[in-house]
């Protein structure tokens, strides 16, 4: 989700910064105005309007939206839209029915007007949850009686615990603190996460806002995610009263598809993930993908949130796909809508309507970009783009009403299906849900298991770590970051509470020491120095914090180089070489960094990776350091080498291209040197694998028709080299009955316990063009014990997990050996014709 880049984009950010400078005096006279009047009103209101006292005190001082709602007394009886024992669609058509042009009009903005003559309050669409409630939309306040929100860490640390459950019951706390700053006015219901772009680039600002790199990871995280949200867990909760008289459609396996506690949305659709590289931003960016990239790569996390997700909203990018901005585009928006089945609303990136015109230069005029938005599918626009230019561009004969009536259908019914119409949201399911829920000690401990769970040991020479707490000693901390308590990344709420890494590391030893060696993140500066290396002297352990933080990697802000930025790698060595023992080394942000010195240097002897660890990071790292906590964190993307710099960011293939000097990218493709791999992370414990069941063979017979085996020639000149020989996964009849179990067990055989990833990759035969060089096909956190061992299967689909993306973007499942491995123990599966 981006920022405004202001309702007139053509001007630049400055014209809007000047405006809001010049507003302010006004500005604060304005909410003293409406902060008084609202507060007379409200004690003022009659008791029909079902005010409680006790609500109208407490969401008079909050500075945003009334705590007002649609079918309120007179209006519940009126219309049949109030009415809710008819079915959502019915509900939805008879509301549309009931508008006239121009306030269906004022309906297509995220800041959607009210209809007072319908009763209907204006609705902000726009609200932010990524790791958290944040206000980096306007429909979030902290302003109010809920004055802060649990901060989970940043999703890039979550993705690292490789912990279905965990993403699951954060995004389940997410929901019920969006809910009850819902019920006192400081959130809407319509919350623009997750961001499920492929983490392609290193450089990516954003790829810390993601999963990470692999496909089947953020697919895997975009459906625990929008599940939870969306309040799949709901009926389980005993904090939530049981509402009664809201209908429910089943869909047919049994499940209910229409009601949601909160809206989640898969964004950016598709193929975002550059802010700024060289003459490209993000806004005129058309990225060049191909059909084999998109199917394998770029599609299915998207495909994955829509179809077991069920999200309920979707957000198209700024950049364009092959030449067509993603909002314009009739094909990607048909391929949601018709072929994954998605049922919900499709919002633009905020002002992604104005850039198709005013970046992309896509249409002649504003209107053709409305049109064509509107034509393709997208149903709101974030921006007032469509409010101010639709009006012409239907007179003009470009839009067509029944277009603005199939938009606010689908935007009508996921706010009916969200209960807004249903009377006092207060009365509803989850009306009790207040001030209390929020930043509850449930909610606060699951943001520490979750820091616990994502940080990553990098290295750790001669089991170095973990350090003896018992044992008094002194501690040096060393780096400017240890002292902030910004660690949550982009997308940060106010947290419950919030300690530097530095106060939490204090907790656990009695002699503690601090220099910040940096005057900041991009350490520029020298001057310093002396003081750390003169602190590191005289500790008997010295922690060194480096890396970045949103300075350096932001929206609307890629990095340059992958290198510690400034001196810092120069402060980092030069205390190590000073220090009395070795010393550790944690790495703070989202992004790769090329620390090869440091891995190379014996006097770094671990390194730790926390991210954003959001509010309890400080006392999760401090946890590891101390051997609280067994580390259990992997890599959820590459750590490439500085020299990938040179490759350009706008490149968006994802397969090395050998001829042309191109490595490829993630580590499915990518052929280069690398400084930590996708997938790593080391722990206290050794352990050890084994597959305990998985099949040698699978007969393919009873799943072909007759001459769906197919064979590529291979040529290198005039010589055919060899012949591979595939299936085409949509030719073959029941690939539900090719499953098959892969039983494994793990072995700790260290003293801790410890929770630990199990990752199981697959190769496909040697030779096959294009395929993955090695691909993720499932994983699983497990409990261990030390001496015993641990056991889980995974269900292997060969047409899904085994298959490849030819170069038309087809699955084909190729025959022959497919190495299953684990750790470094492999299994062989020999797919055949028996
Ligand atoms: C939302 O729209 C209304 C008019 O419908 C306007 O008065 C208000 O200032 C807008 N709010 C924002 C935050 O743009
Ligand atoms: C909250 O109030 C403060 C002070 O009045 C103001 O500066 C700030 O912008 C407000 N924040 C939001 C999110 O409304
Ligand atoms: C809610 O209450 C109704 C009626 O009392 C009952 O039939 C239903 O099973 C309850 N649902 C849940 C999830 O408890
Ligand atoms: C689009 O047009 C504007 C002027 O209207 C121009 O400044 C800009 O460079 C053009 N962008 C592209 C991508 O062609
Ligand atoms: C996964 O996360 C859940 C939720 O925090 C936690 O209860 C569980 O212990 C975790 N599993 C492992 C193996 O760490």
């Amino acid at each position: 989700m981006g920022f405004l880049i202001s309702s007139h984009s053509r001007h630049s950010q400055d014209s809007q910064i000047q405006c809001e400078e010049m507003w302010r005096p006004w500005t604060l006279l304005f909410f003293l105005f409406l902060f008084l009047f609202f507060w007379s009103t409200l004690s003022l209101l009659p008791p029909f309007l079902g005010f409680d006292p006790l609500f109208s005190k407490l969401t008079a001082h909050s500075s945003n939206q009334l705590p007002d709602f649609p079918c309120k007394p007179p209006y519940q009886n009126s219309f049949p839209f109030c009415d809710t024992s008819l079915p959502t669609p019915t509900r939805a058509h008879s509301l549309v029915s009931l508008l006239t042009l121009r306030e269906k009009i004022s309906l297509l903005s995220n800041n959607a007007s009210g209809i007072p003559r319908l009763g209907i309050p204006p609705y902000e669409w726009w609200s932010e949850s990524l790791h958290g409630i944040a206000p980096n939309g306007p429909g979030v306040s902290f302003n109010g009686t809920i004055p802060s929100a649990t901060s989970f860490p940043q999703i890039i640390v979550q993705a690292a615990s490789f912990n279905r459950s965990l993403w699951s019951s954060v995004a389940s706390a997410i929901a019920v603190e969006a809910r009850a700053m819902f019920n006192v006015g400081q959130a809407g219901l319509t919350f623009w996460a997750p961001n499920i772009n492929i983490f392609r680039d290193p450089r990516w600002g954003r790829g810390q806002e993601t999963p990470g790199e692999d496909p089947m990871l953020t697919s895997a995280f975009a459906i625990e995610y929008v599940r939870a949200l969306q309040g799949g867990s709901w009926e389980r909760s005993e904090e939530i009263r049981n509402g009664s008289g809201v209908q429910r459609v089943m869909s047919e396996n049994g499940e209910s598809r229409d009601k949601l506690m909160v809206s989640a949305c898969c964004k950016h659709y598709t193929a975002y993930d550059l802010e700024s590289w060289h003459n490209f931003a993000r806004y005129n960016f058309n990225a060049v993908v191909s059909q084999q990239d998109l199917e394998d790569t770029y599609q299915p996390p998207f495909r994955s949130c829509i179809q077991q997700g069920k999200a309920s909203c979707l957000m198209c990018s700024y950049n364009a796909v092959n030449g067509v901005p993603a909002c314009a585009s009739e094909e990607l928006l048909r391929i949601a809508r018709k072929d994954w089945g998605f049922q919900g609303y499709i919002t633009s990136d905020c002002d992604a309507v104005a850039t198709v015109y005013e970046y992309q230069n896509y249409t002649k005029c504003p209107e053709d970009a409305v049109a064509d938005v509107l034509k393709a599918g997208v149903d709101i626009n974030c921006g007032t783009y469509m409010v101010r230019k639709t009006e012409s561009a239907v007179k003009q004969g470009k839009v067509k009403e029944k277009e603005i009536d199939r938009a606010l259908f689908n935007l009508f019914s996921v706010q009916l299906r969200l209960g807004l119409f249903d009377g006092d949201p207060r009365r509803g399911q989850f009306g009790n849900l207040g001030p209390l829920d929020v930043c509850t000690p449930e909610h606060k401990t699951l943001a520490l298991e979750a820091a616990r769970q994502g940080i990553v040991l990098l290295k750790n020479d001669k089991k170095f770590l973990p350090l003896n707490k018992n044992v008094a000693e002194t501690l040096a901390v060393i780096g400017p970051m240890a002292s902030t308590s910004k660690l949550g990344g982009t997308y940060t709420g106010t947290p419950c509470s919030s300690k530097t890494l530095y106060e939490e590391l204090k907790q656990y030893v009695t002699k503690i020491s601090y220099a910040p060696g940096c005057i900041d993140v991009s350490c520029l500066s020298e001057v310093a120095f002396d003081d750390a290396i003169r602190t590191a002297k005289e500790a008997d352990y010295v922690v060194i914090f480096a890396g970045i933080d949103t300075t350096q990697e932001a929206e609307d802000l890629d990095r340059a180089s992958l290198l510690l930025p400034g001196k810092q790698a120069s402060l980092v060595s030069s205390v190590a070489t000073a220090s009395k023992c070795p010393v550790i080394l944690v790495l703070t942000g989202g992004g790769p960094l090329d620390v090869s010195f440091a891995e190379a240097n014996p006097q770094i002897a671990s390194i730790l990776w926390v991210g954003y660890p959001g509010e309890a990071g400080g006392k999760a790292l401090a946890e590891i350091i101390f051997g609280e906590a067994n580390p259990g964190g992997r890599l959820p993307m590459t750590w490439y080498p500085e020299s990938f710099t040179r490759v350009p960011m706008t490149d968006m293939r994802m397969r090395a291209d050998p001829t042309r000097d191109y490595p490829g990218r993630t580590y499915r493709f990518y052929t280069g040197s690398r400084i930590y791999g996708f997938g790593h992370g080391l722990s206290y414990s050794t352990l050890s694998y084994k597959f305990l069941s998985a099949p040698s063979k699978i007969g393919l017979s009873r799943t072909l028709k007759d001459g769906s085996v197919k064979g590529i020639l291979k040529q290198e000149g005039k010589q055919v080299y060899s012949v591979d020989y595939y299936i085409p996964v949509d030719e073959m009849q029941n690939c539900i009955s090719l499953r098959f179990s892969v039983q494994v067990s793990v072995v700790n055989s260290g003293k801790l316990d410890g929770s630990h990833v199990v990752m199981l990759f697959s190769r496909g035969p040697e030779g096959l063009e294009g395929s993955p060089e090695i691909q993720l096909i499932g994983f699983d956190r497990l409990h261990t014990v030390p001496y015993r061992s641990a056991e889980t299967s995974f269900l292997v689909n060969p047409c899904e997990q085994l298959s490849v993306a030819d170069e038309y973007g087809k699955r084909i499942l190729p025959l022959g050996n497919h190495i299953l491995s684990l750790g470094d123990i492999d299994h062989i599966v020999s797919i055949e014709i028996d």
